[in-house]
């Protein structure tokens, strides 16, 4: 019932939350491969992984927003395992925080391009794969936001494109049921990430008294409902959108 033996991809590996999920997964018995647009990152984190389980992990180089490198990426992991992986966790995203009525038309389509195209790109090259290599019970878990929900000062592009993950992956979820691949997705909130590192200090100051458990989140405290949606202990959850907030 656990992830034992899976292979399993997670994007955004270099840091944050992709990091903390390649330590769990890793953890529990999962063989890693951990794509990032920074391989250097990528790298780090497969060099940091302490699991006893003698998997064979991979650092690959992958920009979730370029179809041709979610390709090679593919190509990369067949030509190494012989198959694609059945858990996928998108956690690739970006912010480029601004005032609605300052924010440039670039860091606008740069949020969008990567936060939802990426994941879009990484969801069907992998579903297809998983499709035609005839996997049983794939995992596919999609990270999204709390303030995809309910809005962010600064964020309208980020607060947009979490909005779009979240609904990208309902969709999914009632596309591929019948492929028995599940789709869930978590919608973390302010958690301890360098994406969080970049928030003035005065702003954290105001998000704290918002959050019941009155502190930000860890990153492993989001890989790990993560792990429970990359296993069969969760067999039964699809289509669902779970917060990972602190009571945000
Ligand atoms: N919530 C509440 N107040 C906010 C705010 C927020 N998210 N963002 C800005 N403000 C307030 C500031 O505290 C400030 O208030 P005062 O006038 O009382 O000082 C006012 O808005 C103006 O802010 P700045 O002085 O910082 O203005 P700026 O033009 O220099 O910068 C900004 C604007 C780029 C939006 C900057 O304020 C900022 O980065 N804000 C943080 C945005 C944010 O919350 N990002 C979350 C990143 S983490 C993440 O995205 C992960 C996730 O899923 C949640």
């Amino acid at each position: 019932m656990s992830v034992l033996g899976k292979l399993a991809l997670v994007t955004g590996a270099a840091s944050g939350i992709g990091r903390a999920t390649c330590r769990i997964l890793a953890d529990e018995g999962a063989a890693i491969i951990a794509a990032d647009c920074n391989l250097s990152g990528a790298k780090d984190t497969i060099g940091s992984l302490k699991s006893s389980h003698n998997n064979e992990n991979l650092a690959l180089t992958m920009a979730v927003d370029e179809s041709s490198s979610v390709k090679k990426g593919l190509k990369l992991i067949l030509e190494q395992y012989s198959k694609p992986p059945s858990i996928v966790v998108n956690c690739a995203g970006i912010t480029r925080d601004n005032f609605l009525l300052k924010m440039s038309e670039q860091d606008f389509d740069d949020v969008i391009r990567v936060n939802l195209k990426g994941t879009f790109l990484v969801m069907q090259t992998f579903a297809n794969a998983v499709i035609q290599y005839k996997i049983n019970n794939a995992s596919f878990i999609n990270i999204a936001s709390i303030v995809g929900k309910h809005g962010n000062i600064g964020q309208a592009n980020y607060c947009a494109s979490k909005a779009g993950v979240e609904l990208l992956t309902k969709t999914a979820s009632k596309e591929f049921g019948k492929f028995g691949i599940r789709c869930n997705v978590i919608l973390p909130g302010f958690t301890d990430t360098p994406m969080v590192k970049m928030v003035p200090e005065k702003v954290k100051q105001k998000l704290i008294p918002f959050i019941s458990a009155g502190r930000f989140g860890l990153p492993e405290e989001i890989a790990q409902t993560i792990a429970f949606l990359a296993s069969e202990k969760s067999s039964y959850v699809n289509g669902a959108s779970i917060e990972v907030t602190g009571g945000f």
